[in-house]
């Protein structure tokens, strides 16, 4: 298992999958969101009118298209209203489940934006733990369950756009890898 930390435009990167921070409709919106519609090109905005939507907290797969990544992982991250209305359980299951639909899909290597840190509002330093612990505790421990067929990414790259989400990401990586 690697885990990663970089900073800037997840749509540049060369992985297999790369995840979106969508919102219910899959329709497209700004953030991260905007940027990859963008990149991905118009195929990218057809394939998600045929999904129906997305629950916070899932997630759905559609090619990539003219992005490096074969494939665009949608997940919903939850809306930040105080942090009393189940966010975090939300915030975990999105990881979750972006890591699941890789698997099936076979991605090897997956990069996450911070999902729900921008418009949707959920502070940075209470974010970026749930996200590096959930993603460790599936890659170490999450696999045993799953049918043999499904195997999890091996790489994950936390992708930061500003310079605080990512010294907060590398803080949480290094202290998780015990070499901090
Ligand atoms: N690459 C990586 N990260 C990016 C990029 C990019 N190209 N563009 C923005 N980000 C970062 C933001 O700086 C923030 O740290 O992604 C993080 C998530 O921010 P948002 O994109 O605003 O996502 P979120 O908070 O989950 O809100 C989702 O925004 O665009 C809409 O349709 C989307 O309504 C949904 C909402």
């Amino acid at each position: 298992m690697q885990i990663e930390v970089v900073q800037g435009d997840i749509t540049a990167m060369e992985v297999d999958a790369i995840v979106n921070a969508a919102n219910p409709s899959l329709l497209g919106g700004g953030g991260v969101d905007g940027a990859i519609h963008r990149a991905a090109g118009p195929e990218l905005l057809e394939a998600c009118r045929g999904l129906g939507g997305c629950e916070p907290g899932e997630a759905k797969a559609t090619a990539g298209y003219r992005l490096l990544a074969r494939w665009v992982i949608h997940t919903v991250g939850p809306i930040w209203v105080g942090g009393d209305q189940g966010e975090e359980d939300v915030l975990r299951n999105c990881y979750r489940r972006s890591l699941l639909v890789a698997g099936e899909l076979g991605a090897q290597s997956i990069a996450f934006p911070s999902i729900s840190t921008g418009v949707y509002g959920y502070p940075v330093g209470g974010a970026v733990p749930v996200a590096v612990e959930e993603v460790r505790r599936h890659l170490e421990h999450g696999g045993a369950s799953l049918p043999s067929s499904v195997v999890l990414p091996s790489s994950v790259v936390f992708v930061a756009f500003d310079a605080r989400t990512y010294e907060a990401y590398r803080r949480h990586v290094g202290a998780a890898l015990g070499d901090v």
